[in-house]
């Protein structure tokens, strides 16, 4: 079934970029049907607008609160009959509990989870000295990177020099692992419901 998708983003954009071109070569069956950030200077909204995706800019400052700020996003969710809320470089915790509970969210994330949570997890392998860290890929629940593990890819960064050359080699793995994850859940080859 081809899934409905709507991406969340913070920034840059690459994953969502990744899915994106996947879609297009015909190696991942999923349609994106709408781009949500919380920032208007996310490169990912000149992606959108490149793709002919509808981009939609909720930021935070404009609610009075976290509650609103869901709420607002839970009304343009309901206008796409989206199957999968897919978190590409989303850099806010999901915390409202009828987002969770109406939709299906994973995210990407670039460490071997439960290992190097949060948002250096590149700088934090490469201090640690691991040679070998990668990316994991959850269902997003209330805690930061912590829902259940569907999928995980070890990558050699022994060869790094920094952090930023684990974050390069990691991004790598990222773009063609992700669109093949939302491949494989598309086709039914992994179930969600069984997390
Ligand atoms: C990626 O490294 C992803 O694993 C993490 O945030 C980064 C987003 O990069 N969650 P991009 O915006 O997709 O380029």
């Amino acid at each position: 079934m081809t899934l409905n998708i709507c991406v969340l983003a913070s920034g840059r954009g690459s994953n969502f970029l990744a899915i994106i071109d996947s879609i297009k070569k015909g190696e991942c069956d999923a349609k994106i049907s709408c781009l949500i950030t919380d920032n208007s200077n996310a490169k990912a909204i000149e992606i959108a607008r490149l793709n002919k995706i509808q981009a939609h800019i909720l930021l935070r400052k404009d609610h009075s609160s976290s509650e609103d700020f869901d709420l607002v996003m839970l009304r343009i969710l309901e206008n796409y009959s989206v199957d999968l809320i897919v978190l590409a470089g989303y850099m806010r915790i999901i915390r409202s509990t009828e987002l969770l509970r109406k939709y299906k969210i994973i995210n990407i994330h670039p460490s071997l989870l439960p290992k190097y949570p949060g948002a250096h997890a590149q700088k934090d392998a490469f201090l640690a000295g691991e040679k070998v860290s990668g990316l994991t890929i959850h269902l997003v629940d209330k805690t930061l990177d912590g829902g259940p593990i569907i999928f995980q890819q070890e990558v050699d960064i022994s060869d790094c020099k920094s952090a930023g050359e684990v974050s390069s080699k990691i991004l790598e793995f990222e773009h063609k692992a992700y669109p093949l994850v939302i491949n494989k859940l598309s086709l039914g080859e992994i179930k969600l419901d069984e997390y």
